[in-house]
Formats: C-alpha cells, structure tokens, sequence
C-alpha cells in the first residue's frame, strides 16, 4: 500500500483544491478542514481570483483563509503535495497531466480520465489530449477498486449517477444474475449541475417543476457500462434516465432488472450485504425499507433497498446518495484516504443532515 509522503507543517499531506469556489471544490474544503492528516495550500477559482476563501463563501472563513489564485503550474507545484480537481471536463485534461508529469498525486472529479477507452471518450466528449493517462488512471470506486486505488498516481472519480448506479447493481452483475437491459431510473438534485448559471436551472424553470432530460444519451451511460462490464467480466448495456428534482442535494436512482433466477429475501440480503461486506460507506437496509435522499443529505453513504416483485418476475433496487458528497467530494476525500494508506473514513465521520 502507497505510504504518505507529505512535508510541511507537522507532516501533514499539502493539498491544492483546484475549482475550489464550485459546488464540488467548496465540499471538498467543508470536509477537508476537519480532517486531521491534511493542510490546504493551494486554492484556485477563475472569476474570484485574489479573494480570500472567506470572502466567497463566509462560513469558510475561519477555517481556511486562503487566497484564491488563478492555476499556474510552476507555482503551485513546489506549495503541494497532492491535489484534488473540481474544474470542468475538458478543462481538467492538461491540468492534470502537467501535476502528474510533475510527480503529484491527483483525484480528478471531472470525467475526464473515467473513461479506459479514447475512442469511447472522443465519442461522448472530444479527442482526449492525454490517451496514454486515461489508461493509467484508475477509476476510483473505492468499494470495487481500492487495491488499484491505494496505488494510484492518478484516480478518476466516479460520476454521481455512476455511483449511485454502480453501487446499486455491482453485486448482481459481479454473480452474472442480470438477464437482459438494466433499467436506470435517475432523479438528481440541481447542485448536480455545479454552481454556473444558466436560464435552465434558475429558480423560476427549476421550481415546482420534475423533468427528464438527456433521455437515453446521457454521458454517464457509458461509465455505468464501462464499470459494470468490468464487474461482471462481459459487456453490458443499461438503459439510463436521468431527471431533475427541485432540490439541492441528492440522488436516488431506481432500477429495475430481470434476474436469471429468482431469489428470495433472504438470498438478496445475504449477497448485497456480502459484497459491501467491508464497504465503510454502503448500507444495506433490510428487506422492505427503501432510502430516501434526505437520510444522506451531507454524509458520505450510499443506502440501498431492494424488493423482489415475484409476480412480475423483477427486482427493483433503490439507492440514495448526496451527489455533492458519495457522489464527488467525499468520494474523492476517501480516495485520497486510501491512496496514502489512511482510515478511510477519516474526515468522513460525519452523520447525514436531519431532518
Ligand atoms: N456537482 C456535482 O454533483 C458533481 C458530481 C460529480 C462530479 N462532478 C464534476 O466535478 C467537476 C466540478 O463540478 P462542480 O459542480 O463543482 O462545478 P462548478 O460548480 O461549475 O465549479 C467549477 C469550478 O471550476 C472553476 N473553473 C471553471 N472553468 C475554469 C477554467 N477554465 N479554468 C480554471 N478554473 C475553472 C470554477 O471557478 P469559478 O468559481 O471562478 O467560476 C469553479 O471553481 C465537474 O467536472 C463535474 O462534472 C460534479
């Protein structure tokens, strides 16, 4: 397992959050000002260049009263030792390679290293400037993949959908029990589309209002089918919906799948709670209890419910995340946790927001 390397003050790990006045970035810095192994060194925002921390976002300010400062490479690289990115997709890219190549260790948040395949990448978003790192990157589900993860130089952080999904459906998939398409059925809270203002999510058009979009061609279809492909060892197809629900935080995915056998209560029970048997942050509920969003608003859980409709000869399985914290942050703080042989929850303690 990867060892901490860190210097500065006390031998704490220095880290830059890149993107730190978005949505992800300003999670990123709620949960790493109480996590003990770490020091913030590097901010970095665009439009808030030469503002303090405080300044953006005041509850901030008494815990980190850093300067925003605009990405300059030969600057930040001597002031840290690892780095988390919350920037844009495609903006991520160079950023990324320029920390790596300088011997940094990164979490990205962005998409831009999820995905094995360039081609697959330059089908969903553009000709992928650094081909030879989305190869190397490892795709940082911790409850799938945390031996690659604890050796990672660069992990890709999952998508919130992706997690939500991933997680819902991996132990079946792991046993080859899914006959057929799988069924995504998505609602996401409106901080899942960050924090930039558009005419779309504006109060007005968000409020009082539950829409799909993006219907079958959403850029996270190919991440679940990269991801559970690999789980079950075969290529696979969903079917993926996602919508959008006037809330801030939270994702809760429903989905349905045919099994090649049927199974029981007890059969499911056993295997989902099996596979997340040392899983820090997956809970199984018991039979008949379904998660809600609210039961995660702020934690780094993943809750999941499942029913077995016999007539119908369909399992329905029902996750909760909080998108900016399983599904981003806290997801990434995690990672960073397993990448330097940490506890994994540490900084991660924290309990979901009531009611
Ligand atoms: N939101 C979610 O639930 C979620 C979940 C999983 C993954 N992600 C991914 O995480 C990444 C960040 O998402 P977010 O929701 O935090 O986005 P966001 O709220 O829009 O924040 C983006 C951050 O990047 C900065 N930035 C934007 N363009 C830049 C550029 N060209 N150069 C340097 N900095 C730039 C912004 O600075 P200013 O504030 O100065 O504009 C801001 O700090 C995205 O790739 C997103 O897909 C998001």
């Amino acid at each position: 397992m990867a060892q901490a390397r860190s210097s500065g003050k006390r031998g704490k790990l220095r880290v830059a959050v890149l993107g730190a006045t978005g949505y992800t970035g300003v999670e990123l810095l709620r949960l790493l000002t109480r996590h003990p192994r770490i020091r913030i060194t590097v901010v970095s925002s665009q439009q808030f260049v030469g503002k303090r921390v405080g300044d953006v976002y005041p509850s901030l300010a008494e815990r980190c009263d850093l300067l925003l400062e605009p990405i300059e490479i030969a600057k930040i690289v001597p002031r840290i030792d690892f780095a988390f990115a919350a920037l844009p997709h495609e903006t991520s890219i160079d950023i990324v390679a320029a920390l790596i190549e300088r011997g940094k260790r990164v979490v990205d948040l962005s998409a831009d290293f999820r995905l094995h395949d360039p081609d697959i990448y330059a089908k969903w978003y553009r000709s992928h400037n650094a081909p030879h790192l989305l190869r190397e990157a490892v795709y940082g589900l911790p409850e799938i993949h945390y031996r690659q993860i604890a050796k990672a130089r660069l992990v890709a952080n999952p998508g919130c959908y992706p997690t939500a999904a991933v997680l819902g459906l991996a132990p079946l998939f792991a046993e080859r029990l899914v006959r057929g398409l799988a069924l995504i059925d998505a609602k996401s809270g409106t901080t899942g589309a960050g924090r930039s203002s558009s005419v779309e999510m504006s109060f007005s058009e968000v409020n009082e209002n539950f829409k799909a979009y993006n219907v079958g061609v959403h850029r996270h279809a190919p991440e679940i089918e990269q991801e559970l492909g690999e789980v079950s060892r075969a290529p696979i197809s969903v079917l993926f919906v996602p919508h959008l629900v006037p809330m801030n935080r939270g994702i809760l995915s429903t989905m349905y799948v045919e099994l090649e056998k049927s199974l029981g209560d007890d059969e499911l029970s056993a295997l989902y709670r099996n596979f997340y048997d040392r899983a820090s942050f997956v809970r199984v509920l018991s039979p008949g209890f379904f998660p809600q969003t609210k039961d995660v608003r702020g934690s780094n859980e993943c809750l999941i419910g499942f029913r077995w409709h016999a007539s119908l000869d369909r399992l329905i399985v029902i996750t909760a995340i909080d998108n900016l914290v399983k599904g981003a942050a806290g997801q990434a703080v995690q990672n960073m946790n397993l990448m330097y042989g940490w506890p994994e929850i540490e900084g991660l303690r924290g309990a979901a927001l009531i009611p």
